[in-house]
């Protein structure tokens, strides 16, 4: 029996509620029971008018994701059912509440009237999933809203709210209670005013010349991006159609749809949105485990990683201490702060009294002692093993029973910083992102003792600050610095074999990698680069390799920080990075020093092989060792902390597509003409036999 739709009537007023947990999400159920409500509310002739709602937290937020893999996935049997119920000859109402997105904003239209419950949110995400509205949403929404609006609409994805919605004619009329009663009511009104059918589809669309150039705009703008976002162009296309007869704009629409549906673009970003919701979860953690208290935050070191973390919390509404060790180092982070907010503040971003608001919840001290009170302390001092242990050690003692410490740094033991604490229990590692206010990574490191709920406090805490967080377990850089030690290290041999930074760079953003390696360190700085592969030699990690990236630690040594100190790998006018012939020469000094070969026939696709093949290896490897719960963790983690590409679907996915044998193929390659060593190219056991059986590295289920 199909239990997703019910078809009831009190009085004269039929109700079809519509109930598929957890988001109402249009399976083929779903749209199996649609079809049997309508066929029932047809021969109903007692019925003067039907309302459409839905049980639990929301209307329907979309098409059902997961059966869009399905390669028989039709999207006409719902289609149908859609123009059946616009067809109705009696008045139907939308009753929505919650998130009316995609799919359910397609039933919507479908309907005669809309009515909603004060702060609903509206919106088309397809495009956030590669894919464009592929139930005549490209169709009905221009007829409704005019095509500017809907264009916008559908091409950002973005959501609006009831305010806006009404005032745009996505809906009628605003209500406060319960969805059914009001949709009831609305109908009522509907039957007692003799209020007519409004079929969307009769309406037509008309362009003016400044739509005209809108849409040309536009579709210049998706031209240019086509090649890694292909449902841009799809859009336009689809929405210029609803000038065209409903049933041409419909069939261009469902051949966009099942073309973008099938695109690996859209597979890779479907994959990441099952992949970031899987990667809240902790195997074995009791749901009901009881959290943590969180009401303060404490930060240790107010630089560029401190005074970025506490914003996160602030901008939260969290009271924040931030302690440092002289007056000036206090004034400086406390100051880079409020510029930030005021900087926004003057970009219409915030609002004046939200700085104001932030910046009372955050009180300087040079006395770790005021770290005392609060319920997390994050130490986020300079990447030193001893300094770390001595501020552990001292956080141990001063922080209240029950309070969590945590440390951020990007690769040191974080057992050995738990130990040092005398807590480990109450430890964790917290590793934000630079900008820390800004990326979207949190990598959470659980030590060997750390307790569940410290755990699972932080994974909420995340979702608090609007991070993606991501478990990972103790080993050198965690999940992503450890894959991306194997990506400079091939970065730093190109460099030295003969390649510019340029060559590296564009060979990588040329797949759509937002910035290439030597640009990302030049940001994030040589220094804190250089500072960590010197502090795992002092941990005894590095292999016996003297030129094992040499040419940061020498720029390191030169003072060549990158952008802030206006030279790194390239020379820097501002933030235009332009080439700088030292690199030039001192690659050439190390290469000879350490007896590379250099070299002139450097392809691109050897860049890209050499740079993400390794990368991918490690991936493995990490997944062997059981750092990563699973593979979508580490597409996570490159594509919300390393502007890995989205439409890529991270580096996991990007090896599955192009076949794990070919990878292990070019890495054995590269082990035979490289020369292997040190292991650099040796192909992870998991790797090479998941190649070897045709599997995915993507399907690899590790055991908790
Ligand atoms: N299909 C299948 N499952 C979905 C889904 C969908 N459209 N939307 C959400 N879910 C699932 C999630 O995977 C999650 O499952 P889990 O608990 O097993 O992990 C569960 O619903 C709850 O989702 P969230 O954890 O994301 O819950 P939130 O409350 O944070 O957010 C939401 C709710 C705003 C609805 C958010 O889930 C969301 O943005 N969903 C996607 C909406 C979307 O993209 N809709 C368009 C789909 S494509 C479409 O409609 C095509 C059409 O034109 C034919
Ligand atoms: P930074 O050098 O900008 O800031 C460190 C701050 O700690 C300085 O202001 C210093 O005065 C302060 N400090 C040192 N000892 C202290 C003490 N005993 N008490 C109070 N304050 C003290 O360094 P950054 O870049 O902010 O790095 C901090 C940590 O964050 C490091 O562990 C680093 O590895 C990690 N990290 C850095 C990232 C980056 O891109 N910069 C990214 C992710 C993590």
């Amino acid at each position: 029996m199909n239990t997703t739709v019910q078809l009831s009537r009190t009085d004269d007023i039929a109700l079809l509620l519509i109930n598929n947990p957890p988001v109402n999400a249009i399976s083929s159920n779903v749209v199996a029971g649609l079809i049997a409500a309508i066929d029932r509310f047809e021969l109903d002739s007692e019925a003067r008018a039907l309302v459409i709602a839905c049980t639990g937290r929301t209307f329907v937020a979309g098409g059902d994701i997961v059966e869009f893999d399905d390669p028989a996935f039709s999207a006409k049997p719902y289609n149908g059912v859609l123009a059946r119920i616009e067809g109705l000859s009696r008045p139907v109402v939308a009753a929505l509440h919650g998130t009316t997105l995609g799919g359910g904003m397609e039933l919507a239209l479908a309907a005669h009237y809309r009515v909603a419950k004060v702060g609903s949110q509206f919106g088309f995400p397809e495009v956030k999933l590669g894919i464009l509205p592929g139930s005549l949403g490209t169709q009905r929404l221009p007829r409704l809203v005019g095509p500017d609006l809907a264009l916008d609409l559908i091409m950002s994805g973005r959501s609006i709210g009831t305010a806006d919605a009404l005032t745009a004619g996505v809906i009628d009329a605003v209500f406060e209670n319960d969805p059914v009663q009001e949709g009831i009511d609305f109908a009522r009104k509907l039957v007692a005013t003799s209020a007519p059918v409004r079929p969307t589809r009769e309406r037509t669309v008309v362009f003016s010349e400044a739509t005209a150039a809108n849409f040309r705009h536009a579709q210049e703008l998706a031209e240019a991006q086509a090649l890694f976002h292909p449902a841009n162009l799809a859009i336009v296309q689809a929405v210029q159609a609803s000038t065209l007869k409903f049933e041409e704009g419909e069939a261009l629409e469902a051949q966009l749809f099942d073309t973008l549906r099938a695109s690996p673009q859209s597979r890779a970003l479907r994959h990441l949105f099952f992949a970031q919701r899987q990667a809240a979860r902790i195997p074995g953690l009791p749901k009901d485990l009881a959290l943590r208290p969180m009401h303060q935050v404490g930060v240790l070191g107010a630089g560029t990683m401190g005074r970025g973390i506490a914003m996160n919390f602030l901008n939260a509404g969290l009271p924040v201490v931030l302690v440092e060790q002289t007056q000036l180092a206090l004034d400086n982070g406390i100051a880079a702060i409020r510029q930030t907010y005021e900087a926004s503040a003057a970009k219409g971003r915030l609002a004046p009294a939200d700085v104001t608001r932030r910046m009372a919840l955050l009180t300087g001290s040079l006395q770790d002692k005021a770290l005392a009170s609060c319920d997390l302390a994050i130490e986020a001092v300079f990447e030193n093993m001893e300094l770390k242990q001595q501020i552990c050690a001292r956080l141990g003692a001063i922080c209240k029973p029950g309070a969590i410490i945590a440390t951020n740094t990007s690769t040191l033991d974080v057992d050995l910083l738990a130990q040092a604490s005398g807590r480990p229990a109450d430890f964790v590692g917290m590793h934000f992102f630079s900008p820390a206010h800004i990326m979207k990574l949190l990598e959470v490191v659980r030590g060997a003792q750390t307790a569940p709920e410290v755990l699972a406090t932080v994974m909420q805490l995340a979702r608090t600050i609007g991070k993606v967080a991501v478990v990972s377990g103790v080993c050198y850089g965690f999940i992503g610095n450890r894959m991306a030690e194997v990506y400079m290290r091939e970065t730093e041999f190109l460099l030295m074999e003969g390649a510019s930074p340029a060559d590296v760079d564009s060979a990588v953003e040329s797949l759509g990698m937002a910035m290439g390696p030597c640009r990302m360190l030049d940001l994030a700085g040589i220094d804190v680069g250089a500072k960590t592969v010197i502090e795992y030699e002092k941990a005894g990690g590095l292999p016996p390799d003297g030129s094992y990236r040499a040419l940061v630690r020498r720029l390191f040594e030169l003072g060549r920080f990158g952008q802030k100190t206006g030279i790194g790998y390239y020379k820097y006018e501002g933030r235009t990075p332009l080439p700088n012939a030292e690199v030039t020469a001192l690659a050439l000094e190390l290469a000879q020093t350490h007896g590379i070969d250099r070299r002139s026939d450097i392809s691109r696709q050897e860049i890209i092989e050499r740079l993400l093949y390794p990368l991918i290896n490690e991936a493995a490897k990490i997944l062997e060792d059981g750092i990563a719960y699973r593979p979508g963790d580490i597409d996570i983690v490159w594509t919300a902390g390393f502007g890995f590409p989205h439409h890529q679907g991270g580096p996991i996915f990007m090896a599955d597509e192009i076949s794990l044998a070919v990878i292990a193929k070019r890495l054995t390659h590269y082990a035979q003409t490289r020369g292997n060593a040190f292991g650099y190219w040796s192909v992870s056991p998991l790797l090479q036999s998941l190649a070897d059986r045709g599997q995915r590295l993507s399907d690899f289920q590790g055991e908790f």
